[in-house]
């Protein structure tokens, strides 16, 4: 019988997902590390025999569903896979950028909670990344933030509702971690952190139990005091970061 604990990872091919499977393995879970890039999840198979690929492109619900059938029963659900694309210009607002966002980042959590959250074992965890920018409003994220405060509010949501079914979920809200995602940003990035931190850090909440992960605390509870602001205070602020 396998004793190994077992995990599902999303967005496993790169970035923060990518150390969170490097770090589940070393410690001895059984890992499957989902993505849509092939070569970079067998590239990862190729360094540990207990991580398997899980080819799937999230926002395709019968890929999703399909999936389910070879997977096993979970001692955690992790979805942390995610996009980030900015609004340029509200005025010429991007529709089509907005659906992907949010089909990426929300939309797809919907599908994965369907079809996988049934193999979650009783005392077993999920946990969602979503992001600090969900804290506040912030300067050309109406997707990605919009997206991510949605990810917080589905996050603490579930954390009541499975309470009966004895499955924790914790949510995760990293600051700015060095990823393909992040290089791209042209602004400077306050308190950039690795990926190698960042997993470690969410590996230590989850086992802990924790409701909420945020890091580097530095960054993320300087955001959080902002957002105690009267908005209209914040849109002073925020309106400067524009210029
Ligand atoms: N980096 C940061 O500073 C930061 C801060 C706050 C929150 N986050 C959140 O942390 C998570 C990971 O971000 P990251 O920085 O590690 O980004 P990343 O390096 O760009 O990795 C994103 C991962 O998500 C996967 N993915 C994206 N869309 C997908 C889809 N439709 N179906 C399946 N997989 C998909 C990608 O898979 P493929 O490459 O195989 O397509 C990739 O593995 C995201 O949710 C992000 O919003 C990141």
């Amino acid at each position: 019988m396998n004793t190994q604990p077992s995990i599902l990872i999303t967005g496993a091919s790169s970035g923060i997902g990518r150390a969170l499977t490097l770090h589940y393995a070393n410690a001895g879970y059984q890992v499957w590390a989902g993505g849509r890039s092939m070569d970079k999840l067998q590239q990862l198979c190729n360094t540990h025999q207990n991580i398997t690929p899980l080819l799937c492109d999230l926002t395709d619900f019968d890929a999703v569903k399909a999936s389910a059938s070879q997977l096993p029963a979970l001692d955690i659900l992790l979805l942390n896979a995610g996009t980030c694309e900015y609004i340029d210009d509200a005025k010429q607002f991007d529709g089509a950028l907005f659906h992907r966002v949010i089909s990426a980042n929300l939309i797809a959590i919907g599908y994965c909670l369907e079809a996988w959250l049934p193999l979650v074992k009783q005392g077993g965890k999920l946990a969602l990344t979503s992001s600090s920018a969900s804290f506040l409003p912030l300067p050309r994220a109406e997707a990605y933030g919009a997206s991510k405060a949605a990810v917080s509010y589905l996050a603490r949501t579930l954390s009541i509702d499975l309470k009966k079914d004895d499955i924790h979920v914790s949510v995760i809200h990293p600051g700015f971690v060095k990823t393909p995602l992040t290089d791209k940003n042209d602004f400077s990035m306050p308190f950039l952190t690795s990926p190698e931190k960042a997993a470690d850090i969410i590996f230590k909440g989850i086992d802990n139990h924790k409701n909420e992960i945020h890091f580097p605390k530095v960054f993320t509870w300087l955001l959080k005091a902002f957002a105690l602001l009267p908005f209209p205070l914040w849109k002073l602020f925020a309106v400067r970061m524009t210029k």
